[in-house]
């Protein structure tokens, strides 16, 4: 995971913890009653008639004739842990690969050769890298979104990053810290961003459309509009938009939001590491207060891709514009990209129906590391509700709850609709407290404590609040996480999860845990190495009155572990063999109910590669109070009482899947009748080192092509041999 920073702590407030992938499909049967399958990829796009882009139609909930039912079991037989290169699924099940890196999605752009070679010019007309949220949008034979198209749809989905070692011939050109190879830099420009795909089901098996006029990439170069009440702000000013309303393209999109209007929402999350911002020359020429937003938000250092470094620059600053260093004589940054960093870190609304409309960055809902945006059950006459989790460790949980009050006959307007619900809304930041409550605490400009709690910051005004939104956080007292990732509420119930991926020892010390991040200890690796903190994360839930509630009730569903660590303290949740897993990341609640979990872990890789479960939960209180007694490397002890809800065993928890070695499993979505289960591997074999590049024998991981292939992230869809409903 060396490549990745997304694991930054710059909350350096005084808050409490608490207050306080068509492919053949080859099934190698395995042992113990599983299959193992190995997906060898090899497809082309079909040749299906072409449909033009259309106006956008409504989400509406799929039509009880198609849902699947309420599932009451989990009907499949656990996968095994496993450390092999290859996608193991339950006895009965398939999968196949869909989209993978570099395929082609334009008629006439040739078959991915996937040695580094590939023009760099077509990657803009190519599958992005690192695949991640996914989305399934129903696409009905008039072109508009249709909730019961079970056989054809636009998949738009995310590619948060890329593995800079198979991307290029040899890994990047750098020379004395400079990017030397322009084309390369060209390339990573393109693959980060969004997909949006077409795909059909034919005789069974789903396939991409590559001469689809639905498809399109969204990457660093498209251009966007700035939205709500930042858009136009002076810290917005920069010399692509001397007006401050307007900016160029997404990065780092990880988790993702839909709305009721048929639109996708694409979350920037460790956006700040890209910029180059070289403190040593840059800080005496700033503010205190930017120096304070800078500081907090982890804007320092060269850029993670180093994409500011070519040389000269290109007129319209294609590398310039990632540096985020003072150069101007302008008192306002008209001449610069000083405030670039301020065009990231967004919510950006995307309608896939549209494809040549500009997506636009909904600045009313806060900047921060977002992982996505899941929204509550859209109701007639009632806000709409977003929840989203700011993903670093020890920040926030926050809530999006529109001004507007929602009417069905919007839920054909696209970005117009977005306008609406979207640009004008209060945030909030949440308190989880001791006693099992927490509330909603407001982040608006002169209300409450934003103003006054954080001396070290006085805000301006509305859009400065929201472009500081951890500040603003920080000043009301909201609690510290262990690392929020993926949110997602029950349909049945409206109960809110959120993963809390993991905590290490060093960043959220053994003082400051509390009920809602209780647990410290050593999760020792088999060959002894100690894991100290909350190296294995854990689930929170909550459940309000309704989705406008300033206050909730709380419990901790489910706490990663190993099976066979110590049950009193450490494997809360009695989790087995069959069930164990650490670093929750991605979740999601299908139609039918089962809430599935995907890892991104680094803890238990000593015993399997990352994974996806699919759970049957129960209800927030369903469980006990228990108190966990945590001890340090030191030996020092404390004891801290929490929530746990209802231990699952097998029957209500399963692991379903296990991903390539090297791999996170990230992004899940379905078929609306629920018979298909569409999932993103991301990074396989991603720590090989440049220097095994020409001895592909070394790679870790081959997949999905095998061979001597070098690895490619992708989507894979999973069906059941009887074509049944997947794992209910
Ligand atoms: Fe991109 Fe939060 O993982
Ligand atoms: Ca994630
Ligand atoms: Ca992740």
């Amino acid at each position: 995971m060396s490549h990745h920073n997304d694991d930054l702590d710059t909350n350096t407030s005084s808050n409490p913890e608490m207050t306080a992938i068509i492919a053949r499909r080859m099934l190698l049967k395995g042992g113990a009653g599983l299959a193992a399958v190995s997906l060898f990829g090899g497809l082309a796009g079909c040749n299906g008639d072409d449909v033009g882009a259309a106006t956008p139609n409504a989400i509406s909930a799929t039509p009880s004739s198609i849902a699947p039912p309420r599932a009451t079991t989990l009907s499949f037989n656990p996968v095994a842990k496993s450390v092999a290169d290859a996608v193991r699924v339950p006895s009965g099940y398939y999968a196949t690969v869909l989209y993978r890196l570099g395929d082609p999605i334009a008629a006439g752009v040739a078959a991915f050769k996937n040695d580094g070679s590939d023009d760099a010019s077509t990657f803009a007309l190519r599958a992005g890298d690192h695949h991640d949220a996914i989305q399934y949008f129903g696409l009905g034979s008039d072109g508009k979104y249709s909730a019961s198209a079970t056989d054809r749809a636009l998949l738009v989905m995310n590619h948060e990053a890329i593995t800079p070692s198979f991307l290029h011939v040899n890994g990047q050109t750098v020379v004395n810290g400079v990017r030397t190879v322009t084309s390369e830099v060209l390339k990573e420009f393109y693959v980060h961003g969004v997909s949006v795909v077409e795909i059909v089901k034919q005789n069974g098996n789903w396939i991409y459309k590559q001469d689809s006029s639905f498809n399109r990439r969204v990457h660093t170069l498209t251009p966007m509009t700035l939205s709500g009440p930042a858009a136009g702000s002076r810290q917005m000013i920069t010399k692509y938009s001397p007006t401050g309303v307007a900016t160029r393209g997404t990065v780092n999109n990880c988790a993702h939001g839909y709305t009721p209007w048929g639109t996708y929402l694409t979350c920037e999350e460790n956006w700040a590491g890209y910029f180059r911002r070289t403190t040593t020359t840059d800080n005496v020429k700033r503010t205190a207060k930017e120096l304070t937003s800078f500081a907090r938000y982890g804007v320092a250092g060269a850029g993670r891709e180093l994409w500011a470094t070519p040389t000269p620059d290109t007129s319209d600053n294609l590398y310039g514009r990632w540096n985020a260093e003072v150069i101007g004589a302008s008192t306002d940054g008209s001449d610069d990209y000083r405030n670039a960093p301020n065009t990231y870190g967004w919510n950006v609304e995307i309608d896939p129906f549209s494809p040549t409309s500009v997506p636009k960055k909904r600045t009313a809902m806060g900047r921060f590391a977002h992982e996505g945006a899941w929204p509550a059950k859209a109701v007639a006459g009632k806000p709409i509700v977003y929840y989203m989790g700011c993903d670093s460790r020890n920040e926030y949980i926050y809530k999006y709850v529109s001004t507007a009050l929602w009417d069905p006959l919007d839920s054909n307007k696209g970005l117009a609709a977005g306008d609406k619900y979207l640009d004008n809304g209060k945030l909030y930041a949440a308190i989880f407290n001791s006693d099992g409550t927490g509330r909603w605490v407001e982040l608006t400009f002169n209300v409450g404590a934003v103003n006054s709690g954080n001396p070290a910051y006085a805000f301006g005004d509305q859009a400065d609040v929201l472009i500081n939104a951890r500040l603003a956080a920080d000043a009301v007292g909201a609690t510290k996480m262990d690392r929020p990732e993926w949110g997602a509420v029950d349909p049945f119930t409206g109960a809110v999860y959120m993963t809390l991926t993991n905590n290490n020892s060093s960043l959220r010390s053994l003082a400051s845990t509390d009920a809602a991040n209780p647990r410290h200890y050593n999760d020792a690796r088999t060959n002894g190495t100690a894991q100290r903190g909350n190296p294995n994360g854990h689930i929170i839930r909550w459940i309000e009155t309704e989705p406008a509630a300033t206050s909730f009730r709380w419990d901790v569903y489910l706490f990663g572990a190993r099976s066979t660590a110590d049950a009193t303290n450490i494997n809360l949740s009695g989790l087995t063999a069959d069930n164990d897993f650490s670093s929750p990341d991605g979740a999601w609640f299908g139609a039918n109910g089962i809430f599935w979990i995907q890892t991104d872990d680094g803890a238990f890789t000593d015993v399997t590669n990352c994974m996806l479960l699919a759970a049957l939960p129960g209800t927030v209180g369903d469980g006990a109070t228990r108190t966990v007694a945590n001890t340090d490397a030191t030996g020092a002890t404390k004891s801290v009482q929490t929530y746990v809800g209802a231990a699952p065993g097998t029957a209500k928890l399963k692991r379903f899947l296990v991903g390539p070695v090297q791999c996170e499993i990230t992004g899940i979505t379905e078929s609306p009748d629920g018979k298909a289960l569409f999932v993103n591997i991301q990074h396989p074999g991603e720590d090989t080192p440049v220097s095994d590049l020409s001895n592909p024998s070394k790679y870790p991981s081959h997949w999905p092509d095998g061979g001597l292939a070098r690895p490619r992230s992708a989507t894979i869809v999973i069906q059941r041999d009887d074509g049944g409903i997947v794992a209910a």
